[in-house]
């Protein structure tokens, strides 16, 4: 990479909101994109269910709007839902241009049915809609001659004239880690997009690929955004329950599509805790999992989809299928053992409409960003929507600033003069345990004072020890993730301290009731 090359438009993260960005503005900009590892390695690829739109005549904006309202339990801004569910069959036609293949149903697309949604409105690619959008996306990306893909390069910070006491305002680039190489290079661009996805990497149990260590919220705080509503982290109440599987997710489309779930005595049990029984909300379901598995001291329950003809669920659910029968389980004759894991990070750097950030020239779309548009709760199959939608926001924006901005770009070389090779690495992989286990145990479903207080003792002593650690040793992507880790971990564990209700995915024993009037946790740097 020619490190005196200034980028248009410098954006971290292939995911489906980094290449929406991309792709929208490549025409008239000169785009680089980075990925800390391959160019599908992050969430966007594992979506399994698909994409909420208003796509049937019988269904309206109306009602999507309502379902999304009604899960974020009060929280969601009403601008950011609306201006979501308007542009979402849009979204899905500049999908469908960019060669995302959905399944069909004869000649129209097949529309499947999540939680909390009122209508059949999940546009899908049978159980792997995030390989389709993903292929698509990073086809559409290399063929186009004005967006250069790197892989393999790990944003560590950006850059801002307000931190080096520079001329001018706002972000001018970032410090990448080659991890092919250990080289720190710098980056120089106009404007710089966070599209790195979320944090759900800070609990031991999650259905996210490694990689989801928050580094864009935490390099946005790091920078001098406000970052809100980090406590609403989302636990997927259905991960396949197996040693080896990894918390692979089973979609909520198995129950959208009739499956039920059952204690391990083969009674079910959601009519015990919401009308909409399977398909109520996720934070519901999750909730109500959890506490039957600690009431019955159980390692799992079960989700059956069995009785349903066996052409169906494998012409539905194939890839689930064939991951279920390599563990032993033909989910076509038995139930499926599952257990909540984290999912997805509702909470983020806070942005406006078109993906605005505090910090001049610097945007956030995606996992990484708060629109607002989730509350307290995400709809199932609003992300991917969301990703789409403001990523497009965010690109015509980006157009309009671009064009009158031609002025020089200070960005000061990376300094590790100062830094030796670190020797005793065991640090690393012993705090990145205990930071997650403890998560785990007192910042997960259901909460308590004591816990989240435990908790946020815990990692002020971690934050500390490690950044001492990096202050003094070369970087490696290890120690980066963990740096972002627990930072985010404490941006949770603070904005979990400061909610002192019950709503949507926060759940706690200490104040169970939910407060007449619905406020934002915002946490300012
Ligand atoms: P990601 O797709 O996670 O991409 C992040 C990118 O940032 C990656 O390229 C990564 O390499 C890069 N990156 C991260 N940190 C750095 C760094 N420091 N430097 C450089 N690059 C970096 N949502 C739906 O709407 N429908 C679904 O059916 C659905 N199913 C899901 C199933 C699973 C198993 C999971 C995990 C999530 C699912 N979600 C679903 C949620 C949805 O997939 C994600 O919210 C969405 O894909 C996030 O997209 P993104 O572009 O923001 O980030
Ligand atoms: C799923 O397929 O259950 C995941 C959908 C989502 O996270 O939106």
């Amino acid at each position: 990479m020619d490190q005196r090359q200034v980028f248009d438009v410098l954006v971290i993260g292939s995911g489906a909101a980094g290449l929406a960005v991309a792709l929208s503005v490549a025409d008239s900009a000169k785009v680089a994109v980075l990925s800390k590892d391959t160019l599908a390695s992050g969430s966007t690829r594992w979506a399994q269910g698909g994409i909420a739109a208003v796509l049937d005549s019988e269904d309206s904006v109306k009602a999507h709007i309502k379902d999304t309202l009604t899960a974020g339990a009060g929280l969601c801004n009403y601008n950011a839902v609306k201006h979501t569910v308007e542009n979402g069959s849009d979204a899905i036609d500049w999908l469908i241009e960019q060669q995302v293949q959905f399944s069909k149903d004869g000649d129209d697309y097949h529309l499947t049915k999540e939680g909390g949604h009122s209508h059949r409105r999940i546009i899908h690619a049978a159980d792997a809609t995030g390989v389709a959008v993903s292929q698509a996306l990073i086809g559409q990306a290399q063929a186009h001659k004005n967006i250069s893909l790197f892989e393999r390069r790990m944003a560590i910070d950006l850059i801002t004239c307000e931190k080096f006491n520079m001329p001018g305002k706002g972000v001018t680039g970032a410090y990448v880690l080659n991890d092919e190489n250990g080289h720190v290079e710098t980056f120089r661009a106009r404007t710089v997009v966070i599209a790195s996805g979320g944090a759900s990497k800070s609990y031991l149990y999650t259905s996210n690929p490694d990689g989801t260590s928050g580094d864009g919220i935490a390099m946005a705080w790091r920078a001098g955004c406000r970052v809100a509503n980090m406590e609403f982290n989302q636990f997927h109440p259905t991960c396949l329950y197996h040693p080896q599987a990894k918390s692979f997710l089973i979609t909520e489309a198995v129950r959208g599509e009739g499956g039920y779930l059952l204690l391990p005595n083969g009674e079910r049990f959601m009519h015990k805790f919401d009308d909409r029984l399977e398909l109520a909300p996720r934070d519901i379901v999750a909730r109500a999992i959890d506490h039957e598995m600690k009431r019955l001291g159980a390692d799992c329950l079960y989700l059956d989809i069995s009785h349903k003809p066996k052409a169906f669920i494998i012409e539905h659910f194939p890839t689930i299928y064939e991951r279920c029968l390599e563990f032993g389980i033909d989910m076509t004759k038995q139930p499926i053992p599952v257990v909540p894991a984290a999912h997805y990070t509702c909470g983020g750097i806070v942005t406006d409409e078109c993906g605005r950030t505090d910090v001049p020239n610097l945007f956030a779309v995606g996992e990484s960003a708060h629109t607002g548009l989730h509350g307290a709760n995400r709809l199932a199959s609003n992300s991917l929507l969301e990703c789409i939608v403001y990523g497009q926001s965010a690109a015509k924006y980006i157009l309009e600033i671009i064009k009158e901005k031609q002025d020089v770009l200070f960005a000061p070389d990376w300094d590790e003069s100062q830094v030796t090779d670190s020797d005793e690495d065991v640090v690393i992989s012993h705090n990145w345990d205990e930071l997650r286990r403890f998560m785990w145990d007192y910042v997960g479903i259901v909460r308590t004072d004591k816990r989240l207080l435990r908790a946020e003792h815990r990692v002020q002593l971690l934050r500390k020890e490690i950044l001492e650690f990096y202050g003094n040793h070369k970087v490696t992507s290890d120690l980066l993730e963990l740096r972002n880790l627990v930072e985010v971990s404490e941006l949770i564990i603070r904005c979990a301290i400061l909610r002192k209700e019950s709503r949507g995915l926060h759940y706690s024993l200490s104040h169970p009731d939910l407060l007449p009037v619905a406020y934002d946790t915002v946490l300012t740097p």
